[in-house]
Order: C-alpha cells, then sequence, then structure tokens
C-alpha cells in the first residue's frame, strides 16, 4: 500500500492555495504528504503540526512551522486515519497523537483525509479507539470503560506528546460513532479520543 500511500499524499498538494497555513498530521502517510510539501515552503505562508515528530520533519526540511496559538485560522489540514467510512468518519490515534490531531482538524477550515484503501470499512471498529488519559486517572477510567463495554487496554511504555498515557479499546460497538466519541470523551480523566465523528474529513483521498 506504499504506493497509495505516496499518490495521496502526492494528491493532496492539489487542495493547496497560495499563502495558506496548512495543518500537518501524523504517520507514515503523512510523512510523504511533509516529504511533498516542502517543494511548496516558499508558497505557503506557515505549517502547524500535530505531534513533536511531524514539527522535527517539518522543521528539517525548512518549512515555515508555527504554533497554533500564533495564527488564526488554519485552511487545510491534511491527516491519514486508521479507518474510514463511507461518512468519512475515521478512527485514528495508531500513532497516539489524536489529541492534537484534532484540535488542528477541528480548527481547519477543511480536512483532506489520506488513507490508502486498506483504511476503508463498513463499519469502524476493528481497530481499537486510543484514549488519551491523564495518568493519574487511568485505572479509573480503565474501569470505566469496561462498565461501558469496551476491552480496555494499557498501551505499556507509551507516553503522549502532552505527557499522557494511552487506553486502546477494543470490540467497542461503533454503530453510532458520535455517540462513542461523546461518551469516551464525558469520562473525566480523558483528554480525548480516536474517534473523528464530530470533525468527519471533508475529503477522502485513497491514492487508489
Ligand atoms: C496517528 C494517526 C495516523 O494518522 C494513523 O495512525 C494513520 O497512520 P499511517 O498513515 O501510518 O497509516 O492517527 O495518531
Amino acid at each position: 500500500m506504499t504506493n497509495a500511500k505516496k499518490a495521496a499524499a502526492i494528491k493532496a498538494l492539489d487542495y493547496i492555495r497560495d499563502g495558506q497555513i496548512i495543518g500537518v498530521g501524523t504517520g507514515s502517510t503523512t510523512a510523504y504528504f511533509i516529504e511533498a510539501l516542502s517543494a511548496y515552503k516558499h508558497r505557503i505562508e506557515g505549517v502547524v503540526a500535530s505531534s513533536v515528530a511531524t514539527a522535527k520533519a517539518l522543521k528539517a526540511l525548512g518549512l515555515p512551522l508555527m504554533e497554533l496559538n500564533d495564527v488564526n485560522k488554519i485552511d487545510l489540514y491534511i491527516d491519514g486515519a486508521d479507518e474510514i467510512n463511507d461518512r468519512l468518519e475515521m478512527i485514528k490515534g495508531g500513532g497516539g497523537a489524536l489529541t492534537r490531531e484534532k484540535i488542528l482538524a477541528t480548527a481547519s477550515a477543511q480536512f483532506i483525509c489520506i488513507a490508502d484503501p486498506s483504511k476503508q470499512v463498513k463499519l469502524l471498529g476493528r481497530f481499537p479507539i486510543a484514549v488519551e488519559v491523564i495518568p493519574m486517572a487511568r485505572s479509573f477510567v480503565a474501569r470505566a470503560l469496561v462498565k461501558w463495554g469496551a476491552f480496555p487496554e494499557y498501551r505499556v511504555g507509551f507516553v503522549t506528546d502532552n505527557g499522557n498515557v494511552i487506553i486502546d479499546c477494543y470490540q467497542v460497538d461503533c454503530s453510532d460513532p458520535l455517540a462513542v466519541e461523546t461518551a469516551f470523551k464525558a469520562l473525566p480523566g480523558v483528554v480525548d479520543c480516536g474517534m473523528f465523528a464530530k470533525r468527519k474529513a471533508d475529503v477522502w483521498l485513497s491514492g487508489a
């Protein structure tokens, strides 16, 4: 699927207009986009990164890195997904960058998802839903997720860019993605989760 990932990433360049501020996601598909974006560095106003890893990659290529706090808006957000359905709702967060990704996606006028065809599903939920949790609430949140009907698994040894931990939730009934997102986010101690139903993608590029 490497070719499809690369093709989707390159196709995303068509959506960029001169002088725009581009939000940049995290992951292997986005890595192709970052590489391609370096040819546009003198045409865009800036880039805002969804993770420390992405910021490092953008900086290494000399792209004009900006902070979300210093910009009024993001024109375009480009990011991958772990699963995407026909309504362009997604599960993201395989790389653990879901909270910053969701902030940038929500702050952006347009969200272009670059995800190869293997990510397409009829029903979301085979891929676990990552839940970012404040460390002291880890066990409390895990118990609440069990009560909710999920099978939570602590992502051992992983710390997010925000200093939190990740609980991956398996076997979640995702027939109503927005309800899942709302319920998970409502648990005290949860920072955010990898269900992207409220802010879904506007465009999906599969690279096929
Ligand atoms: C990271 C993400 C990624 O977008 C998602 O995991 C897809 O990654 P890849 O492009 O490597 O398949 O949400 O938190």
